[in-house]
């Protein structure tokens, strides 16, 4: 069956929404969300209006790093369930067309497995070049000597690990029990071809690549570069150690190369679930625009469809001349590329705690709410985005579960404060789970869950299913140009999404505590004074009379059409 235009191209103006499958639906009691609990919530999700879900790893993993350490890529965690759960939930949302996204972890593998076992056995076993084995600086017959160079661990302290089986160091970007691969052995290539294969063969509707940009350091294995402080001295991150500058360990040269080559590998299937195309999200932190370019690649050696544009999600305040400036970058310089907009995930500190003032946070993650959902290009929201979940940290040393909260505490505290269970209620456990919660559920919950803002037309839930429910009917939201408009204020954002055909949309959200009053008619674009029919706005707020004049609340928001 071959695709129609539309089903090939369905991630382009699409809303893909992100499960920590730990924290999002348990159901068989063990306080551990499982593949079942997402199979039941695929009403909601549907309800929302979400095209895709992208599962963080639930592959067999000792959860040293909840997943992201896999010592098996063919099969499903015991925890979380079975491959006929999972074929199971694939069919199931596709029935609500809901694609279901996995996550492809190919830098590292965990320690147990059977590659890195076989690897660490000896000097000569044929694994032995999956990974990064290296002599120590001095090594002798009786002394490791020192690690081979100074490069770090993004989880702290040294990456390199000392194994006395064969008496040399691994490389491990991450924690010690997740050794890197190593990408200069073609064997390593083919078997991730065969692993994608076998994962769109069920009908995966794609697959977010993690840790991308770490798959090669640099040959030279050259000390990297100490970041100083404005009095020139190192710079210390909160594990202690000297922050490195990572010019040897991230976003080498090799990693286009690999990308473009699973990229072909992926075009070869059209998924069986749905007769379209699948999609390639790229975890692409990245330092600029132009190496977020680079990552779509070239007419004839494709790469991501899909990288993070993290410009945009991680500026971490409310900077109106920052966010017109990267919005503008996305629309202009990604070429026709469709940007990936996203400002949560398991990773960071949730929405609130970055942007919010602890005063009116909830009018604040509906400015981010509809930056995401009313630019130009895909979304990836976060679970609990859409209720305003809010980061809880642990109080205590003893409750942190991810362990760069127990080597880096007190300043890192970890990311449990992001991944606590999804609140769908205000009962004890907020509906997540009849046993006890591998996470303590927060507080909030009590009045921030699904339930309670279902029922609210003014809640955050109702924003943004709204906000979702525009990106999908609003001719103009479909694929219609971003320009910014009212270009020198400082204190509103405004854009018009335009379309050849369609009417206009202007959209203002004001960035500060104190009402704005904004002049369309005079922006950049140069439309006249009309009359606007309001799509969405701020509960309790006045509609405007016309285009030259809309009154914005405290981080009010007003999205119409010109008429
Ligand atoms: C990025 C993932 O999002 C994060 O959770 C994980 O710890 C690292 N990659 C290592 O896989």
């Amino acid at each position: 069956m071959s695709a129609t235009a539309g089903e090939r191209n369905w991630w382009k103006n699409a809303v893909i929404y992100e499960v920590y499958p730990r924290s999002f639906q348990d159901t068989n009691g063990d306080g551990i969300g499982d593949l079942n609990g997402i199979t039941e919530r695929l009403d909601y999700l549907k309800d929302l209006g979400v095209d895709a879900i992208w599962l963080t790893p639930v592959y067999p993993s000792p959860q040293v790093d909840f997943g992201y350490d896999i010592s098996n890529y063919r099969d499903i965690d015991p925890q979380y369930g079975t491959l006929a759960d999972f074929d199971r939930l694939v069919a199931e949302a596709g029935k609500r067309h809901i694609r279901v996204i996995m996550d492809m972890v190919m830098n590292h593998t965990s320690d147990r497995h059977e590659w890195f076992l076989q690897s660490r056995s000896s000097r000569d076993n044929p694994y032995r070049d999956w990974y990064m084995w290296h002599d120590g600086k001095g090594q002798t017959a009786t002394s490791k000597g020192e690690p081979p160079n100074n490069w770090q661990s993004l989880f702290g302290h040294s990456a390199w690990q000392w194994d006395e089986t064969t008496r040399q160091y691994y490389y491990h970007k991450f924690y010690i029990q997740q050794p890197d691969l190593n990408w200069h052995n073609p064997a390593v290539h083919e078997a991730f071809k065969q692993i994608m294969a076998f994962w769109l063969k069920r009908g995966v509707g794609g697959f977010r690549f993690d840790a991308i940009t770490a798959l090669f350091e640099d040959p030279s294995m050259a000390d990297e570069g100490v970041v100083l402080d404005k009095n020139g001295k190192p710079e210390i991150n909160a594990y202690g150690d000297p922050q490195l500058d990572d010019s040897k360990t991230d976003n080498q040269p090799g990693v286009h190369a690999v990308i473009a080559e699973m990229r072909a590998e992926a075009d070869k299937f059209d998924g069986s679930a749905f007769p379209g195309a699948r999609v390639m999200i790229g975890e692409t932190y990245l330092p600029n625009i132009g190496e977020l370019r680079k990552m779509y690649g070239t007419p004839r050696q494709p790469e991501f469809e899909l990288p993070m544009d993290t410009q945009v999600a991680f500026i971490n305040k409310l900077d109106v001349a920052a966010f017109r400036q990267r919005l503008t970058d996305a629309e202009l310089r990604l070429g026709t590329h469709t940007p990936l907009l996203l400002f949560d995930n398991h990773d960071n500190p949730r929405i609130a705690a970055r942007y919010g003032d602890g005063v009116h946070d909830m009018d604040i993650q509906r400015v981010i709410a509809t930056i995401l959902l009313a630019s130009r290009g895909s979304a990836l929201m976060y679970y609990g985005d859409e209720i305003g979940m809010k980061t809880t940290l642990p109080k205590r040393k003893e409750d942190v579960k991810d362990p760069i909260g127990i080597t880096g505490w007190p300043k890192e505290k970890g990311r449990d404060g992001e991944r606590t269970p999804m609140q769908w209620d205000g009962s004890a456990n907020a509906g997540f789970t009849t046993g006890t919660p591998w996470l303590q559920v927060p507080g909030s919950a009590e009045t921030v869950n699904v339930k309670a803002e279902e029922r609210d037309p003014d809640s955050l839930f109702a924003w943004y299913k709204e906000l979702i429910r525009l990106k999908k009917t609003v001719p103009a939201f479909e694929d219609g140009a971003n320009i910014m408009l009212d270009a020198e204020n400082t204190k509103v954002l405004s854009w018009m999404r335009q379309a050849p055909g369609t009417p206009q949309v202007v959209v203002s959200v004001n960035f500060t505590a104190q009402p704005q009053t904004v002049n369309l008619a005079i922006g950049g674009a140069g439309i006249g004074p009309r009359k606007l029919k309001t799509l969405l706005k701020t509960p309790g707020a006045a509609d405007p009379v016309a285009l030259n004049r809309i009154e914005l609340g405290p981080y009010g928001v007003y999205i119409g059409e010109v008429q």
